[in-house]
Parts: structure tokens; C-alpha cells; sequence
């Protein structure tokens, strides 16, 4: 696709403008499966036998969001966004099962109002990967009984803070945590185990549905990884066949069972995979790598949005963003994508929403600190925040609802 560099494409009126974030990775203090297995001695070991230092792989404190959090909205209001993404997590307000802390859902009521102080939109996950430890001790979502559990937790949420969320969004990226929790063992509960990697997809399935028909009153989405998987070479019907078996398992199949159980779709593009037909199956041309050495494909997320386009609902571009430490490639990587979704919105897809990932540096999972996703840097031992040039381009283009490139 050719790209015309001379243009002002300006975005749909309404189209909303945000950053994303999640607790976890943002708030710092939180007990829960993720923070146990960090901790870990065997998870410890691992991280020093590659040379590497385990304090980095450490969340900790985090960017100390639970805190600072006024700070972080101001940061959001001086990028002109109109809506926050941000995380509550399970494992602070519930601590034991059905046991709630009023203190903590008191104080996430205050992070909201601070938002709605600003005149900021919120869109709020309620479950981000990470979990109570005694939802780990029941054998995680394994277990049908955390279903259950889980739909008290999302209820009692929205009795106390409903009335300050515009979008709510169930569950971030189910397949994630089925794949590198159940089949790689790369997060917690790492195992290996597609037996239960099975069950824990039909419970995820499961709680969409349910916290669905909740019927809150703000629209309920759910935010979905999506990769553009395409064949290496077209005429090779291995390789067409197996990219179309990858989008189907790993795109396709969540989506297509809870499809009458959202309003909407958040939708996370990072990735693109060119198939080929032996192993790793995987070759991508990496051009223009990340510094996770992620693939920067910008013409994906077009792709990726017709695909989408066909669940007929409103998308919103939930998380799209680039580990970058030396701010390189961040703003044309943004421009690059929007030019895309663009593309996409004239073609009749209804986006109506970019949000970044992510506003701050913080704690990328498995990847530990390493990985710089912010628009603005944290400093690691004061906290302190410090926007990056893109921030600057990032704001212009949410101010003026209009992407120059
Ligand atoms: C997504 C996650 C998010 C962040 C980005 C880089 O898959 O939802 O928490 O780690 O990747």
C-alpha cells in the first residue's frame, strides 16, 4: 500500500482520544498471583542463570500510581486526551473471597472522581491478567467456581463505581493469559497443560457473558489481541492455510462466542506474522523492530480492523503502542498506525477511538523493566515523570482530532 506523506487526515467527530494503562503495571503494592510468582525462588534463579538481574523483573512499587495518581491525570488532560484507560484490581479490593475492602474501592471512587474532575471519559478493566492469591489457590480459572466469583466481584464494582465509568472492560486479552499462562508457562500460573488451558477459555468465555448480562448501564466491551497473520507466500496453500488457522484460534474463536456479549470491541494491535510452513512457522522480515524486537508493521492494524469490522459493533483501538527507550521511532509509529485506521474509517469500519499504550513506562509482565512503552518516562527510584518528544506530537495530534503525515 502506498502511503501519500502530504496529507491532513482528520478523524470523525466524537472519535476519542486516550492512553492506556493497568494496575498492575501501574500502582505498586499489589499482592497477588503475579507479585508471588516474581518473588519466587525458582522464578529468581531463572532470571540470574541468563546473567540477568531479578530486581528488574521485580513490579514492586511500580510507577507508584496508587499514589501519584492525580499526577497521572494530569498528564493525560496535558496530552488532550479525553479518556483514560486504567485498571481495578481484584486482588486489593477483594482480598479474601467476598470479603471487600471499602477502603480500596473508596479510593479508586477517588481516582475516578478525580478523572470526572477533569472532564475525562474512563474506561475501566476489571480483570488484567493478575489475580487474588485465593483465586490462584483455588487452581485460577481452571476452576469454574472463579466464574462465579469473579461475577460478584464485577457486580459489587458496579454498584460502587458505576456511575463514574463511561465503558467497562470485563476482560483484557483472555487468549493471553490461556496461551502463556496454560500452554508456555510464560506467566503465572505457568504450566503446560491444554487441558486446562481449555477449561480456562470456556471460563473466560463464561464471565464475558455473565458480567454482560449484568446489564450495566455503561457499554461493556472486552479488549482482544489481535495479530494480522498473513502467508508468507500467497501461492503456497500450506502457508495460507495455516496463517488462516492461526487467525482463527488465536483472533477469531473468543471473539465469535462472546460476540452477542459485548457492546463493543476493544481491539490491541502490536503484532503481524508472516507464516511460513515449518518451524518455527514464524519469519518476519523485522525491517524495523521494537526494542522488544516486535515487528513495526503499521498496515496490519488496516487488516485488523476490516477483520473487525465484520462483528458490525463500535471498535475502539484499545492498546497500540511501541517499547522504544530512545523515543526513535515512537511518533511515526503512531502516525503510521493512525494513517491506517484511517484508511479503515473511510472504508466504512466504525473505530472510534486510539488510545496508546501506554502513558508511563511500567512494568511489562514477564519482560520486567526493560521495555519503555511510556509517553512520558518514569524514573525509577523518585517517580518523577518526564514527557518524551512524541508526547508533545501525540497531544497535537489529539487537540486537533487530525493526524499530519
Ligand atoms: C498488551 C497488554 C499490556 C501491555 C502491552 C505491551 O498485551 O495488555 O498490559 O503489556 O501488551
Amino acid at each position: 500500500m502506498a502511503k501519500n506523506y502530504k496529507e491532513t487526515l482528520r478523524f470523525p467527530d466524537n472519535f476519542l482520544w486516550g492512553v492506556s494503562t493497568s494496575a498492575y503495571q501501574t500502582e505498586g503494592g499489589i499482592v497477588c498471583d503475579w507479585s508471588g510468582w516474581e518473588k519466587s525462588l525458582e522464578r529468581i534463579k531463572g532470571i540470574k542463570k541468563q546473567g540477568l538481574d531479578p530486581e528488574d523483573f521485580i513490579c514492586d512499587k511500580a510507577c507508584d500510581s496508587y499514589h501519584r495518581y492525580k499526577e497521572d491525570l494530569d498528564l493525560v488532560k496535558d496530552l488532550n486526551c479525553g479518556v483514560y484507560r486504567m485498571g481495578v484490581e481484584w486482588a486489593r479490593i477483594e482480598p479474601q473471597p467476598e470479603v471487600f475492602s471499602e477502603k480500596e474501592i473508596e479510593h479508586y471512587r477517588q481516582v475516578l472522581k478525580e478523572a470526572k474532575k477533569r472532564n475525562l471519559k474512563v474506561v475501566l478493566t476489571l480483570w488484567h491478567w493478575t489475580n487474588p492469591v485465593w483465586v490462584q489457590e483455588m487452581g485460577g480459572w481452571a476452576n469454574k467456581k472463579v466464574v462465579e466469583y469473579f461475577l460478584v466481584y464485577a457486580k459489587r464494582i458496579s454498584q460502587e463505581l458505576g456511575d463514574l465509568v463511561d465503558f467497562w472492560v470485563v476482560l483484557n486479552e483472555p487468549m493471553v493469559h490461556v496461551f502463556n499462562g496454560y500452554i508456555i508457562g510464560k506467566f503465572p500460573p505457568n504450566k503446560f497443560c491444554p487441558f486446562q488451558a481449555y477449561k480456562t477459555f470456556r471460563n473466560l468465555v463464561q464471565a464475558q457473558r455473565k458480567v454482560y448480562d449484568l446489564g450495566l448501564k455503561s457499554p461493556v466491551g472486552i479488549t482482544a489481541l489481535i495479530n494480522y497473520f498473513e502467508p508468507a507466500r500467497e501461492w503456497c496453500f500450506l502457508e495460507r492455510s495455516l496463517a488462516s488457522l492461526m487467525h482463527y484460534f488465536w483472533n477469531h474463536k473468543f471473539l465469535k462466542k462472546i460476540k452477542n456479549h459485548i457492546d463493543f470491541i476493544g481491539v490491541d494491535y502490536y503484532f503481524h506474522d508472516r507464516i511460513v510452513w515449518y518451524p518455527p512457522f514464524r519469519k518476519n522480515l523485522n525491517e524495523k523492530v521494537t526494542d522488544m524486537g516486535w515487528e513495526i508493521y503499521p498496515e496490519g492494524i488496516y487488516y485488523v480492523l476490516k477483520y473487525l469490522g465484520k462483528f458490525k459493533k463500535p471498535i475502539y483501538i484499545m492498546e497500540n503502542g511501541i517499547a522504544d527507550a530512545q523515543d526513535k521511532y515512537r511518533a511515526d509509529f503512531i502516525k503510521d498506525h493512525l494513517y491506517y485506521a484511517h484508511k479503515a474509517i473511510e472504508e466504512g469500519v466504525d473505530v472510534r477511538g486510539y488510545f496508546y499504550w501506554s502513558l508511563l513506562d511500567n512494568f511489562e509482565w514477564a519482560a520486567g523493566w526493560d521495555p519503555k512503552f511510556g509517553l512520558y518516562k518514569v524514573n525509577r527510584k523518585t517517580f518523577q515523570r518526564k514527557a518524551r518528544p512524541s508526547a508533545k506530537i501525540y497531544s497535537k495530534i489529539c487537540q486537533s482530532n487530525s493526524v499530519e503525515i
